[in-house]
């Protein structure tokens, strides 16, 4: 029976990481590797990047990134939804399957959480995001996924376990995920999701009114150390 962090558990979790290297864009098989989704008009790697960098500077075992190779123009006006789903999809089997031993940690942030939740948990189902589809990810490949963490998720979901940030337990972002959808992210991914949302961020928790564009580029400094904590936990690695 593959567990998720089996791997791990062999390493020295608490040594501080001796080398200072750099993390590195590859898809090599590493310890842990991040697959990072950008926001819409950023360039890569983005806001999950120093996310990413946190974890693997807290930890000995070998790390790298790939992120997802996808437009990350507005969704309404381009097909950078439906090509970011796909992406997602293909990587993250991908590195599975070339990697079948390594802990993939998944982070992203605005319509990369939305790509990457939807590859996941089943997408589309709105007059932007088309009809609905099936996940992308099986569920034998979701096992390989060690910690899935979304910022200012487009499909927020109202009453979730996995919610964290400022009283948002209970918001519903602008791409409401259909039940089936919310259904198949809490049995798959329930236990290693953690989807940060800020009151009045207008993406997440556009119900709140305020749609602030502030609180949707404040969470890398509201929230990266302790999302990366919780990370860590995840991997096994945690203190
Ligand atoms: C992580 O460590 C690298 C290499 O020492 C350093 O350049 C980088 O600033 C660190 N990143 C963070 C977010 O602490
Ligand atoms: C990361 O590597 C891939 C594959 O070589 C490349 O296509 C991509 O442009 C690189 N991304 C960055 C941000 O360097
Ligand atoms: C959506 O589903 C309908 C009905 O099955 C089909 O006719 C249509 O081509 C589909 N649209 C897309 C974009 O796949
Ligand atoms: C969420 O809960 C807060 C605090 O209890 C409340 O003020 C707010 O109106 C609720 N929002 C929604 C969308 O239910
Ligand atoms: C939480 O959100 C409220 C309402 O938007 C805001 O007034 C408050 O400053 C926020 N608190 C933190 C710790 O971010």
């Amino acid at each position: 029976m593959f567990t998720r962090t089996a791997p791990l558990l062999t390493f020295g979790a608490f040594l501080v990481r001796l080398s200072g290297a750099a993390l590195m864009n590859s898809t090599e098989c590493v310890d842990v590797h991040f697959v990072l989704a950008r926001g819409t008009t950023e360039s890569y790697p983005g806001t999950p990047f120093t996310m990413a960098e946190i974890v693997a500077n807290g930890t000995s075992v070998t790390t790298n990134y790939e992120s997802i190779i996808y437009p990350a123009t507005t969704e309404t006006e381009s097909d950078s939804y439906f090509i970011g789903r796909a992406a997602v999809g293909s990587q993250v089997n991908s590195y599975a399957a070339a990697c079948p031993e390594s802990s993939i940690v998944l982070i992203s942030y605005s319509q990369g959480a939305m790509i990457v939740g939807d590859a996941l948990a089943g997408g589309g189902g709105d007059a932007t995001l088309g009809n609905t589809t099936e996940p992308l990810i099986s569920e034998k490949v979701s096992k390989h996924i060690a910690a899935n963490v979304y910022y200012g998720n487009p499909r927020h979901a109202p009453y979730q376990s996995y919610n964290m940030g400022n009283g948002t337990w209970n918001v519903t972002g602008k791409y409401p995920r259909l039940s089936y959808q919310i259904q198949n992210l809490d049995e798959r991914y329930g236990d290693v999701t953690a989807d940060w949302c800020n009151n009045g961020d207008g993406v997440c928790s556009p119900s709140e009114g305020s749609d602030s564009l502030s609180l949707h580029t404040a969470y890398a400094k509201d929230y990266d150390p302790i999302a990366a904590a919780w990370i860590l936990e995840k991997l096994g690695l945690g203190n």
